[in-house]
């Protein structure tokens, strides 16, 4: 990958020296300058992978303490972070303390800590440490700099990376250093309007087992009414002409190649469907919403059903968003307060009774089928699921049973007080609990989709499949800041070998729109490039797209990131392959996907913090001669290319596109 830097080299008067924090502190401007610590700003807005910047304490909340020896000042934070500060030309210098706090133990973590100037110059780049390791000070002269960026970056893996800034001071020759406030960038909408002729944007290829019940609609865009014809349907499926649902079972194994055809007053569209009924389903990632990164604990049958409504009238059920899916809360819980999630367990049979919130499972699915889409629910295999709801220990095929009866598509099933179960220290202890509840889905005459949630454990990914899971999560959960979701979407490379269609790699919810994993809500804290970054990333992967946001307040920018059918089928492509690092410099990242009709989708990303351009090389990719660019994004073609193809990519952002052999 070629690389080439936008912004001019750093000025020479910049100068990095490692020299003790006592040689620093000297009284040359002692009379003029002032010293500002570092956590005394706002550290609400460091970005970090895991937990919550802490001021003068680890992030864990304990002293602050490296290598043994112990300070009373600095900042607690957790690779990967970052902290913008804007000192407006007027500083003299940073200096800090800085290491792996001593609450990991010896030798866990490891972190790079690294001091930027205003071109994210790196001034000061501190060796790999790890816990244990003794501290190590840092002091650079700051003169003439606007913006200031501490990094702690925590590579392939953030585990155990709690990063200490101890004694992290600026002295100020005037004014006060504050948090860099104008970031802000310009939610620029790329997608364009969909067309008003038909466009079909459903899967091309569907899985279903015998005798279960069918559900696909064609997820069609342009102006209505619309009617809809399906070629070659298998006997026991029927098409409903003016809704596009194609309902019904198949008794036997095997493949049917049906002609789908949308009509209005302006044009036709045909596309080929491959029905494949058999043992597989979920034969390309899932597309739908979850109620977590938005209610959590709030979540109530209403608010599902609003969504479902949204999911329609925002037109997203035509570019092929199907489930609606109610994560943890829909039990009882084990001792709240709230009358609300109060109520008995289970029937005298041991069947497991909704909370009150939830009066009506199977009117609820019944509402969410009758518009097209499908519907999921959530348990753990412990007693209780991590918000402390009933569970599903020791009555899995009870509660299988249940699903199935309520008309539920999809189960998430998630890890949480299983390890009072099984420690989870060996593979079989690990992967029983799912091979139990997939015995217990597999006598349910209903379609369910098996989602694991397990953040990992055991390199899930080596075995998931083998076991019967349709996805798993392949990370812990995933919050609304570039660190976690850049973090996480950029460690997934090395899973691609484990992607295939019917199994697929989880890194998380889609962390776009408002969020809020409560009942107050927030737009997203995802600049927009990041937003773009986070869904083309996701596309690549191959994941399960599962939108967090409450989808009754969308916006137009959120609707368009969600609306892209051209970056929707590199996610949904049939081939079902996922994405992988085909070149890495710095912060710059070319990721690539084969595509159903050997095509290439191409990410080109920039993690760093300015714009740069990006090289994605031909020969990176396996490919040579000369080749079509078409931005996805922009659905616009951008012409033939030989060698390579070069774009200027915005600070966190992305540019997309797939890649074809030209004529
Ligand atoms: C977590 C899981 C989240 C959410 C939550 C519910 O363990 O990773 O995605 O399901 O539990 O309590």
């Amino acid at each position: 990958m070629i690389l080439k830097r936008i912004f001019p080299a750093a000025p020479c008067q910049w100068f990095v020296s490692l020299v003790a924090l006592a040689l620093f502190a000297g009284t040359t401007h002692a009379q003029t300058a002032r010293t500002y610590s570092i956590s005394a700003l706002d550290i609400s807005q460091v970005e970090q992978g895991w937990g919550e910047p802490q001021a003068n304490k680890s992030v864990e909340g304990h002293t602050l303490s490296i290598g043994g020896q112990t300070f009373t000042n600095g900042l607690g934070t957790h690779a990967s972070s970052e902290f913008i500060l804007d000192v407006g030309g007027r500083a003299e210098s940073f200096s800090a303390v800085v290491g792996i706090d001593d609450e990991v133990g010896k030798g866990k973590g490891s972190v790079v800590f690294k001091v930027l100037g205003d071109t994210n110059q790196v001034f000061w780049e501190s060796k790999e440490l790890h816990g244990g390791d003794a501290p190590v000070a840092v002091n650079v002269s700051l003169a003439d700099v606007k913006q200031l960026t501490l990094l702690v970056d925590g590579g392939e893996s953030i585990d155990s990376d709690h990063a200490d800034w101890a004694d992290a001071k600026v002295v100020m020759t005037r004014g006060r250093p504050s948090v860099f406030s104008s970031l802000k960038e310009e939610a620029i909408i790329l997608t364009p309007k969909p067309s008003p002729k038909p466009r079909i944007n459903s899967t091309k290829v569907f899985g279903v087992r015998p005798g279960a019940p069918f559900l696909y609609t064609i997820a069609v865009t342009g102006d209505r009414p619309m009617t809809f014809v399906a070629k070659g349907l298998p006997k026991g499926l029927k098409l409903d002409p003016k809704t596009g649902c194609i309902t019904g079972s198949l008794k036997e194994k095997g493949e049917h190649v049906v002609t789908l055809r949308a009509k209005n007053a302006l044009g036709e569209a045909t596309q080929k469907f491959k029905i494949i009924c058999g043992a597989q389903i979920g034969l390309v990632p899932a597309l739908g919403w979850n109620s977590w990164n938005c209610f959590a604990s709030a979540v109530t049958a209403e608010k599902v059903k609003s969504v479902a409504a949204a999911m329609v009238s925002s037109g997203l059920i035509n570019h092929g968003w199907t489930y609606i899916n109610i994560d943890d809360f829909w039990e009882v819980h084990r001792d709240s307060k709230d009358p609300t999630l109060q109520g008995p367990q289970r029937d005298a049979d041991g069947h497991i009774i909704p909370n009150p919130r939830f009066p009506d499972m199977k009117g609820l699915t019944d509402y969410i089928h009758v518009r097209g889409l499908k519907a999921g629910l959530y348990s753990s295999p412990g007693p209780w699921t991590c918000g402390g709801c009933v569970a599903s220990w020791q009555h899995e095929e009870l509660d299988a049973q249940s699903y199935g009866q309520w008309g539920f598509d999809y189960l998430k099933y998630d890890w949480c007080s299983y390890g009072q179960i099984d420690k989870g220290d060996t593979l079989p202890g690990l992967q029983k609990p799912y091979r139990v509840m997939r015995a217990a889905l597999d006598k349910v005459n209903r379609d369910i989709l098996f989602s694991f949630c397990q953040y990992g454990g055991g390199n899930v990914w080596e075995w998931g499949a083998e076991i019967g899971g349709n996805s798993w999560r392949t990370t812990g959960d995933i919050n609304d800041s570039w660190s976690s979701m850049a973090g996480i979407g950029f460690r997934q490379n090395g899973h691609e070998k484990y992607a295939g269609p019917g199994h697929f790699n989880d890194p998380d919810m889609l962390v776009v729109g408002k969020v809020g994993w409560g009942p107050s809500l927030h737009p997203t804290r995802l600049t927009p490039n990041e937003q773009y970054t986070h869904i083309s990333l996701w596309c690549l992967l191959a994941s399960p797209l599962l939108i967090g946001c409450d989808m009754t307040q969308l916006d137009d920018f959120t609707l368009s990131l969600l609306s892209n059918d051209e970056v929707l089928e590199v996610n949904q492509d049939p081939l079902g392959r996922q994405a992988a690092r085909v070149a890495q410099n710095g912060q710059l990242e070319v990721w690539a996907k084969d595509m159903e009709d050997g095509s290439k989708a191409v990410g080109l990303f920039n993690r760093g913090y300015s714009e740069t351009s990006v090289t994605a090389n031909w020969s990176e990719l396996g490919l040579a001669g000369k080749q079509k660019v078409r931005d996805l994004w922009r659905q616009k073609d951008l012409g033939e290319f030989t060698g390579s193809f070069t774009a200027s990519v915005p600070r966190h952002g992305v540019v997309l596109v797939r890649v074809w052999p030209a004529k």
